[in-house]
């Protein structure tokens, strides 16, 4: 008998793996195509790739003045900023208004955002999923108000925007470049204790009024007109 041929092994057409960073690249893609803050804002409502969406009121995507030289980043909203869409309205938020007011900064002259756009539940810390979410959108939003000097409020910005692994209590008070991907430039940064950690440990309040100087005599060496 004729030996049947063998059996046409067909090459199997898989769908190409979907790369675990396919989220991520989405809020890279979506964040580079704003070309304002009113369109990064418009991408982020858009964008699905952050779990904190759901179980958020709202999003909250910055406060104060987008023109300002300096802007702040902050850890994630709480209760009362997600209640209001805005950042730093809560206890929190109070302390370090009162603080800036001191080296004559309010929010007519200073801009502020987070790291996470939505509030973590109970107010938990964020997980490197949801800031590896969501970094895309900051790094956007750092690049379109361009400041020139960065203040990352507590360790999560730090690490976040500056990509070290030491504590808050390592890099406070110290001075940084944030390389800015849309600048030749890179942007002055400085890390400070975040006002939650002040409320609790206010014998830290020291080092941070030193850190409040160091901002003010920057703003001065930028030649940026101040009222304290
Ligand atoms: N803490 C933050 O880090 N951000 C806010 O907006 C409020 C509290």
């Amino acid at each position: 008998a004729v030996p049947s041929p063998a059996p046409l092994v067909q090459p199997r057409l898989d769908p190409p793996l979907r790369p675990a960073t396919a989220t991520h690249e989405d809020a890279r893609e979506l964040a580079a195509s704003a070309a304002t803050l009113d369109e990064l804002r418009a991408a982020l409502e858009r964008f699905d790739g952050c779990p904190l969406k759901q179980t958020a009121m709202n999003l909250v995507f910055g406060d104060g003045n987008p023109r300002a030289t300096v802007m702040f980043v902050g850890e994630a909203p709480g209760e009362e900023e997600d209640r209001r869409g805005l950042p730093f309205v809560g206890v929190s938020g109070k302390l370090l208004d009162r603080m800036l007011r001191w080296i004559g900064l309010d929010r007519t002259s200073f801009y502020i955002t987070n790291v996470l756009y939505w509030r973590p539940p109970g107010n938990r810390s964020p997980t490197q999923a949801e800031v590896a979410a969501c970094l895309p959108f900051l790094k956007r939003h750092i690049e379109l108000v361009g400041p020139r000097l960065l203040v990352f409020v507590g360790g999560a910005a730090a690490s976040a925007l500056l990509g070290r692994a030491e504590g808050i209590g390592k890099l406070r008070g110290r001075w940084f470049n944030y390389e800015c991907p849309g600048s030749t430039e890179p942007i002055r940064a400085l890390a400070t204790y975040h006002p939650a950690y002040l409320l609790r440990s206010p014998g830290q309040k020291r080092e941070a009024w030193r850190d409040l100087l160091l901002i003010k005599d920057k703003l001065v060496e930028l030649g940026v007109r101040h009222n304290p």
